[in-house]
Formats: structure tokens, sequence, C-alpha cells
């Protein structure tokens, strides 16, 4: 049952299998030294004292030291073991961790909707613990307390060989299973309320996690005090949870330790009765004592495997999930892209609700397009579907003609730049920030894609210019900022397609106005899908789709799109009122 279940994972530990073995090998040397070695230091030193003829000199020297070696070989045995162990663990932790990672970076996006980022967080630092105890410390129980046991059970037998004391050891082994039976019952309970715990963990990460990176929203709309019962309900419900799995767990060795002592006042009781020498019952009580820990270990071990299995049914739903963006099995090379762009009647939902319904359009090479429409209406997830985001229910999009479910992501991915909605920036410096799109680009390179984005001034103007740190999702530099550091990513990398979503939706009129020349720079001999509300950035465009709840209803030049399109008209005169009100630069073409 173990084996099936966790049996792949072993695989973890072949690495470090030889640290896996030498950790055992010395549980096994500790594990003897401690359930036989001890008792019989005590059989044979008893009498040492209590005896008539004692041995002298040498003989009693060479007696005596018997009992630092033993110690030593558990000591020593005990430490080995626990390090190999715990070196074994440690890489088998660190391996699954990044085993996770690495599949939630291949994950589409749609699972990211649907699963929230604290609870696969506590999944990929909690529950990967949980079954590195399950791959280590459990076979490491298993191999070394039954090996104390064992050892101390074979000094038992040799005891009621040779004093032929049958009943007292039969007696006193009965403890064993009186023990045994109460943890497995409650080791039922304990699966039930720790799985809950886990995701409780998990919720709460998330509560956290939420909290944490809307800072300025909580000060804003005043939300502290909702935050904080939020936070405090979450943290209360874990509390409770992992409070009812403590009590089991920690009824465990009063149990055990209850139902011993009652055993071994009748064994004793026994003893009495069969007058038994004092240094047999010691060495019996030893034998016994010995037994008590790895009793109680295994008794654990059952618990540790039923959290485990909890552990490992929550990672087995990150590491099976079907990828819904699947690679092709034999992917069809991508040579010189003239980037012809069409869809063929697709229809896209998110889980139920359609968001693109039937559409088809054609994107001519070297063409500029802009997609317009009220929010909502679906301009995102249609540039989504270019770069293989999320693939399409029905019907098919194509480049250059060909399926791009037909190619590999990489190599599809690697003909289109892309500033999104949002452009995050990692926690590094502005010019690694801009290298993304082109990881072995020369200074020289990011300083002119920096400057074509508008951006190379405000950099330069910081005190360390380009190794400016920009903070954690870049929070140091301002939206704008952070936009046209998204624009030079996408200058830098020199792909046949781009695809802008809002570049300029942060910008003031000045930068916008700027930043506009750039990208009709950028355009040229390069198709082009861009999304905006200014239609100042849209009357460039070769063509425009107008985009309406799900569909596209008309597409056409400005000019004729202003005469015909009711929506279009609409749409574009409250922007040019606006615009005048504001006073910002005149959108007349
Ligand atoms: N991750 C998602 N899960 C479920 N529904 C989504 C998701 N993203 C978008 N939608 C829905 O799909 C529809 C189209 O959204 P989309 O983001 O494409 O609109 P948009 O035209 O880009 O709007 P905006 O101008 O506000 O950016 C909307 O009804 C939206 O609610
Ligand atoms: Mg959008």
């Amino acid at each position: 049952m173990f084996l099936k279940r966790f049996g792949p994972y072993f695989s973890y530990l072949k690495p470090v299998r030889k640290q896996f073995a030498l950790g055992l090998g010395f549980g096994l040397i500790s594990a003897a030294a401690s359930g036989a070695g001890l008792p019989f230091i005590i059989k044979f030193l008893v009498p040492l004292v209590t005896s008539d003829d004692k041995p002298q000199g040498m003989a009693l020297i060479l007696l005596l030291s018997s009992i630092p070696l033993a110690f030593t070989l558990r000591a020593l045995g005990g430490f080995l073991n626990a390090y190999y162990m715990a070196y074994a663990g440690m890489h088998v932790l660190e391996r699954l961790r990044i085993m996770v990672f690495e599949k939630i970076q291949h994950l589409p996006l749609a699972f990211f909707h649907k699963n929230n980022v604290g609870d696969l967080m506590s999944r990929v630092m909690g529950d990967t613990g949980q079954l590195q105890t399950a791959l280590v410390k459990v076979v490491n129980s298993l191999v070394k307390e039954p090996a104390t046991l064992v050892s101390a059970i074979g000094f038992l037998i040799y005891l009621t060989i040779s004093e032929s004391e049958v009943a007292f050891m039969l007696i006193a082994l009965a403890t064993i299973p009186a023990c045994v039976l109460p943890i497995r019952a409650i080791g039922t309970r304990i699966l039930k309320k720790s799985r809950q715990a886990q995701q409780q963990a998990g919720e709460l990460n998330n509560v956290l996690n939420e909290n944490l990176s809307a800072v300025r929203e909580v000060r804003a709309y005043n939300l502290e005090t909702r935050e904080i019962n939020r936070f405090t309900a979450a943290v209360r419900k874990l509390f409770q949870l992992a409070l009812k799995t403590v009590k089991y767990d920690k009824m465990l060795s009063p149990l055990i330790e209850l139902t011993t002592a009652f055993a071994l006042s009748f064994s004793l009781y026994v003893a009495v009765q069969r007058n038994i020498s004092p240094e047999v019952i010691a060495s019996i009580l030893t034998a016994l004592y010995m037994c008590y820990e790895p009793i109680k270990k295994l008794g654990g071990v059952s618990n540790t495997i039923r959290k485990a299995q909890a552990s490992l049914d929550r990672l087995e739903y990150v590491l099976h999930t079907d990828d819904t963006v699947p690679e092709a099995d034999n992917p069809k090379p991508l040579t010189a892209v003239t980037g012809e762009i069409c869809f063929n009647n697709v229809t896209f939902a998110y889980d139920n609700e359609v968001a693109l319904n039937k559409v088809s359009a054609k994107i001519e090479p070297n063409q500029a397009i802009a997609l317009v429409g009220p929010s909502g209406a679906g301009k995102t997830t249609f540039a989504n579907l270019v770069p293989r985001f999320y693939d399409v229910i029905q019907g098919s999009v194509t480049l250059d003609g060909v399926d791009i479910r037909e190619l590999s992501k990489a190599d599809l991915r690697s003909q289109i730049a892309l500033v999104s909605q949002e452009s995050l920036l990692f926690s590094d410096t502005i010019a690694n920030n801009i290298r993304l799109s082109k990881v072995d680009a020369t200074l020289d390179e990011v300083k002119e894609a920096a400057r074509m984005a508008h951006a190379h001034d405000f950099i330069e103007a910081f005190e360390d210019g380009y190794e400016t740190l920009v903070g954690e999702r870049g929070s140091r530099l301002s939206g704008g900022q952070r936009q046209r550091i998204a624009i030079a990513r996408a200058f830098l990398k020199n792909a046949p397609i781009i695809i802008l979503d809002e570049p300029t939706s942060a910008l003031d009129a000045e930068s916008e106005h700027q930043i506009q020349a750039a990208l009709e720079g950028l355009s040229k001999g390069r198709t082009v899908l861009i999304i905006a509300h200014r239609f100042s950035t849209i009357q460039h465009a070769d063509r425009i789709f107008v985009f309406d709840d799900g569909e596209i209803i008309a597409n056409g030049t400005h000019t004729e799109l202003y005469q015909s399109n009711p929506l279009y008209t609409s749409l574009y005169d409250k922007q040019a009122k606006t615009a005048l009100s504001t006073n910002s630069e005149p959108t007349e073409s």
C-alpha cells in the first residue's frame, strides 16, 4: 500500500542513495547497540556489584569498558543515521520542489484562474515537506525501529532459553499489541483532520498573499479592519483544525505509556512470584524499555503516511494536471515568418462563459491592426489566443497558414513580442528587465531599445542608471515608467509579430505621442495587433476590428468605420469629447 502509492517517488532518492544507505546502516548499528547491547550489559554488570566474587584489575576494566562502548555505538550510529537521513531528505525536498515548480512553469494560464496563489504556494512549500518525510523518515523508521525491536526481542528469547521463564516473557510481550491497536484506530481520524488543516493553511496563505499584494487598496478604502478580521478568521479556523490534529496526535504516547505501565506492574508481580533474579529483571526491563521507543515511532509512522498521502494528493493534483495547451507531438519547423495571422471561425470560453463567438479574421503580413470595442468585448482574449496562452474551443488560429497548435510553443512565442495590459517587472535591475526578451543583448542594444521606447532619459536620470533596482514587481517605478520598460523589452525582441495591449494607457499625452511615433517605427515590416482606448493610437492602424460582446462586428479603416458603424462612431465621439474637455492632444485624423 505504502510502496504502491509512494513507490514512483523513491526515484528522487537515487542521486543520494549512498548517503541514504549509509544512514540506514548506521541506524542498524545504533539499533543493535540499543536493543540487545544495553540489556546484555545490564545482565552481566549487575552481578559485578551484587555478587561475592567480584572480578579485579584488567578483567574489571574490560568489563566496565563495555558500557562506554555500547553507548558510543548507540550515540555515534544514532548521530550518523540522523545526519545522513537529513542529508538525503533535504536533497529529496529540493528536487520535489523544483519538480512542482517546473510543472507550474508549463501549466496554461487557465490553471491559474482556477487555483489561487496562496494555495499553490502551500503546495510547493508545505506539501513537498510532508512527502519528503514519508520518503525518508518513514523508511528510516521502518528499518531502524524494527531492528531495535528485533534485537531487544532476540535478547528476551535468549533469556527465555537460558532462564526458562517463558511465561514472564510472553506477558511482557503482550504489552506490544496492546499499544499498537489503539494507535491504529486513532490514525484513521487524524487523516481527515490533517487534510482539512492543510487546506486551511492554503486558505490562510491566500488571505495573506492577497493582502500583501494590495497594500495600496487596503489603505485607500480603509479596509484594514476588514482585512484583520478576514485574517483572524482564517487563523482561528486553522487553529481549531490544527488543534484537533494535535489532540489525536498527542494522545498517542500517553496512551502507550499507560498501557505499558499496567502491563509492567503485572509482569513484575509475576517476576516476584517466580523468584527471578534482580539482574534478569533489570535486563528484561531494559529490553522492554528499548522496545518502547520503536513501538511509539512505528505507531506514528502510519499517521505520518496518512498525512503524507493527503499531501501527495495535493501535489499530484498539480503534477497530473493536463496541459490544456499541449505541445504538438511532431511540431512543424517554423522558418522565416511573414506574419499572416488567420482566425477561422474561432470560439473560445473561459470555463463556461463564451468570450469569443465564431470569430473569423485575416491579418495580412506587415499590417497594423487596431482592436477596439467596449470593456469586456473580448479584445484581450483575441490577442491572447495568438501566442497560445489558451487554445480555441472551436475553429483554428493559423500563422502563415499553419495551425498554431502544430507549432512548438517556444517557436511560436519567439516570434511574438508582447506588451500586456498590466506590465510586470521582475525584482532586478532595469537593464536586466529589458534584457528578458533577449538575454544576450549588449548594453548598447538595451539602451537603443530604451531610447526607442522613450525610456532612456528617465533611466539615465536615476543615480544607478540602467543598474537601478526596480523593486518587487517594479514597485519603485511609476506606472508609465514600467510601461515604457515593457515597450523597450518588446523593441529589443525584434520579433515579426507584436501584440500591444493598451501599451500607452499609463502614459501622459506627451509621452504617448512620442511612443506613438516610436511604435510606428517599430511597426514597419511587422504584423501588429494593438488594443487601445485612445483613438490617437488607433487612427494610424491599417485596419480596425470593432469588437462587441465576443464578436467582430465590423472592420475597416477609420474613415470607413466612422461612417458606417454606429458603435465605432459613438466610441470615437465619446473619446473626442473627453480629449477636448481634458485639453489633451486633438484626436481628429
Ligand atoms: N480569466 C478569465 N476567466 C473568466 N472570464 C474571463 C477571464 N478573462 C476575461 N474573462 C471574460 O471574458 C470576456 C472578455 O474579456 P477580455 O479581457 O477579452 O475583454 P477586453 O475586451 O480586453 O476588455 P478591456 O477593454 O476591459 O480590457 C469578459 O466578459 C470577461 O469577463
Ligand atoms: Mg483587455
